[in-house]
């Protein structure tokens, strides 16, 4: 079973940690969530992946390779002009099986395939679109459907208290290639607003899965915040480079940590970090690889991705700041999302 994974979005939510970066790049746990997507598909046996790419491909390319280093081996069809959630499904036609997953590559989440797949093949039908339940629909589509879990209807946005359901679409879906004939050729095509409401309106099986397991899309600063916050709790259990030196601190190799430095749990520090004298760090702090925080300097809340540096007795709160960013000496960040620009974006 192939898993086609959709990277070609531009992220402009996420701006500007994604104006040279695709979105599924962004940093997770120090490392990029594309990675952690692969490897938990590969742990629940999928071996074979097409990326569907659009904006800074090569990054990820670069990255992910052939995939032989996971395990696993990756294709890649890259879109000249963006195609959309839909389009982009139809372009990577040549590539996919009979029966394909396809995957939001910006939707954080730790679902369960199998069942899902039980339920595609035992219902027959053409499309399964896995849902998730949210406290709060009104930010989202949500997917009405009949006792029989066929989909009647897509809500978007709904009014606060007066959605039919608060199960929306996850961005997970499992289709027969049968159902691409409904996707024109060759132009931009939404899934969620013009495949799928076709498809129903034909009466071609659409079916809704409600899925068990942690689900959150990233694609605003609060929610990729949140997400960070959840892993360092441990409601979003992926694996995290580093190991635990005392509980909720977990630290990489190589790091140098000074006199009268406090650490708060939880902490997760990458490799080859430098931490100077009477800094604080935490609580629910990442500093990516090579980070460097100087004397005095005050984190809380705080993700730095790799190569960032803090000056001396600069204080940084609920901040996000991309990869190489530089804090001035004494300055005070609140809520601060930041990424400094070089000529050319590099990951890792
Ligand atoms: P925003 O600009 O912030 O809305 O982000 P986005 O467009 O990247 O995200 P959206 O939620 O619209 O897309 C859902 C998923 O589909 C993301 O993983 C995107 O990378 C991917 N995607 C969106 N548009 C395209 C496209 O034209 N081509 C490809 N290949 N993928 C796409």
């Amino acid at each position: 079973m192939k898993a086609l994974l959709l990277a070609g979005g531009l992220g402009t939510r996420l701006r500007p940690l994604t104006e040279q970066l695709p979105k599924p790049m962004a940093l997770v746990g120090n490392v990029p969530w594309l990675e952690h997507l692969i490897l938990q598909l590969r742990d629940q046996g999928i071996r074979e992946f097409v990326l569907a790419l659009k904006h800074y491909p090569e990054l990820i390319r670069r990255h992910l390779g052939n995939g032989s280093k996971y395990g696993v081996s990756i294709e890649y069809v890259v879109e000249q002009d963006a195609l959309g959630t839909a389009g982009a499904i139809k372009n990577a036609e040549a590539h996919l099986g009979e029966t394909f997953l396809v995957f939001n590559a910006d939707i954080i989440q730790t679902m369960e395939i199998h069942p899902m797949l039980d339920y595609h093949y035992s219902r027959g039908a053409q499309v399964t679109i896995g849902l998730t339940e949210v406290d709060d629909p009104s930010a989202f589509g949500v997917v009405d459907c009949t006792d029989s879990g066929q989909v009647r209807r897509f809500i978007e946005k709904p009014k606060r208290g007066e959605a039919v359901s608060n199960r929306i679409n996850a961005g997970i879906y499992i289709m027969n290639k049968a159902a691409l004939r409904y996707i024109p050729e060759g132009r931009e095509v939404s899934i969620e607003r013009e495949t799928f409401p076709l498809l129903i309106h034909q009466g071609i099986g659409v079916y809704g899965y409600t899925m068990k397991g942690y689900w959150m899309d990233m694609g605003t600063r609060e929610r990729y915040r949140q997400v960070h916050r959840d892993l360092l709790d441990r409601k979003l259990d992926l694996r995290l480079p580093g190991t635990e030196t005392e509980p909720g601190i977990r630290m990489g190799k190589g790091c140098h940590i000074g006199q009268a430095v406090r650490l708060i749990a939880p902490v997760l520090i990458g490799d080859h970090v430098r931490i100077e004298d009477h800094a604080v760090i935490g609580p629910y702090t990442i500093l990516g690889e090579h980070c460097h925080i100087a004397r005095g300097a005050q984190l809380a809340e705080t993700i730095l991705w790799n190569r960032s540096s803090v000056k001396d007795n600069a204080k940084l709160n609920q901040c996000v700041c991309g990869y190489d960013s530089l804090i001035e000496s004494r300055h005070i960040l609140y809520e601060a999302f930041a990424q400094r620009m070089k000529e050319e974006a590099v990951v890792g």
